[in-house]
Parts: structure tokens; C-alpha cells; sequence
């Protein structure tokens, strides 16, 4: 699908979601049932996708295409890529992994005919929220004590395509 430097960006499969499951455990505070992943990977192949390294899963994005309100556009439907969750290992940071996973999954969601794209993140991600911002993302909402711990989430969406 996609490579950078000797990472390679895949569709994830079914025998590679115990490896994205144990990624998730190991990097995020927010976990999910395991039917969950195997949910949306059914419903939504095209958007999840794993970054590989020698072989191995080093990180993934998950996403879902939804059609709802518009972040972008005032009282407009959109086609909408959520992306639900994207970890990176620790010690494959910093090496464009997570900013190659993000490009990928937009890609894919705008084949299927997204036209933004959006997703959740803590407020003091600081990481995550300068990655989006460098892809485009812009704030549009917070939600408080949107995560378990009590901790704001920002919305942040982007125009993706053409
Ligand atoms: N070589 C060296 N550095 C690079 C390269 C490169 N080729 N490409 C990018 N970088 C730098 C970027 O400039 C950036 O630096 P900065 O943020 O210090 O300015 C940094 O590396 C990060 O960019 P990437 O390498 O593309 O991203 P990474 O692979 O590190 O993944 C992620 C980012 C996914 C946020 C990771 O930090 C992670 O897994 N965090 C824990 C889980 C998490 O918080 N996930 C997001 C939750 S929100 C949600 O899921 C919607
Ligand atoms: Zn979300």
C-alpha cells in the first residue's frame, strides 16, 4: 500500500488484530472488547490498516466511515472518516509511522467518498494533537470528562480529497 523507509503500511486482517489489540492495551488507556475490532474490520476493512516492520505490527488506525452532521460546515450532512483509535509502539516513534497511517486511512476513507475527517483526542496529547494539526486538523469542539478518568476530549476534523 504504502512504505516509508522499511515501514510498511497494510490493510490490517483478521489474524493481525490480537497483535493491534495488545498494541492498544500497551499504548492507550482506552480499550475496546475484542468483537469490537473484529466489528469494524469486518464492516470497514478499507480503513484499518497496520504498520509492519520487519515482519512484525508496530502500530495501526482503525477508523469508521460514518454519515452524520458536518464538523466543517454549519447544519450539513457529511460522509464523515472517524478515526476511532491510532497507537504507534514506543519505540517506533518519531519515524513518520503515525503521520504514514493517518495519509493512508484518509486516502482510503476518501474512496469511500468521505469528504472529512474527525476524531476524539485528550486534551493533553499533546503528540497526537501536533500530528493532526500538521495533517490539517482543527479544533471544532470540546466534550468534557468525555474519557472515564474525567478528561476533556477535543474534536478535532479536517477536509480531506482531492
Ligand atoms: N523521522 C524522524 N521524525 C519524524 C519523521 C521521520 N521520518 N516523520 C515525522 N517525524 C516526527 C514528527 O515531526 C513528529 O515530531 P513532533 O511531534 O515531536 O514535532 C513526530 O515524529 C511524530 O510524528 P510521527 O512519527 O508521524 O508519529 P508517530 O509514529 O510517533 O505516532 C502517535 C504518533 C500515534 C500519536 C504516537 O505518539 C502514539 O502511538 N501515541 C500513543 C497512543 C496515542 O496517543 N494515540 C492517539 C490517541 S487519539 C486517537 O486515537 C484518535
Ligand atoms: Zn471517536
Amino acid at each position: 500500500m504504502a512504505k516509508v523507509g522499511d515501514y510498511e503500511i497494510r490493510r490490517c486482517e483478521r489474524e493481525d488484530v490480537r497483535t493491534v489489540i495488545d498494541i492498544n492495551m500497551e499504548t492507550l488507556p482506552e480499550h475496546y472488547s475484542d468483537y469490537f475490532y473484529y466489528e469494524i474490520l469486518a464492516e470497514f476493512p478499507e480503513t484499518f490498516l497496520v504498520a509492519e516492520f520487519d515482519g512484525a505490527i508496530v502500530g495501526y488506525v482503525m477508523c469508521r466511515i460514518e454519515y452524520g452532521f458536518s464538523h466543517l460546515r454549519k447544519l450539513g450532512l457529511a460522509r464523515k472518516g472517524h478515526v476511532v483509535s491510532i497507537a504507534v509502539k514506543e519505540q517506533h516513534r518519531g519515524k513518520g509511522v503515525g503521520t504514514m497511517l493517518m495519509k493512508a486511512s484518509q486516502d482510503a476513507m476518501t474512496q469511500k467518498a468521505a469528504t472529512e475527517s474527525y476524531l476524539e483526542v485528550r486534551v493533553t496529547n499533546n503528540d497526537a494533537i501536533a500530528l493532526y494539526q500538521r495533517l490539517g486538523y482543527a479544533v471544532t469542539s470540546r466534550l468534557e470528562a468525555y474519557y472515564k478518568d474525567g478528561e476533556a476530549a477535543l474534536v478535532m476534523a479536517s477536509k480531506i480529497g482531492q
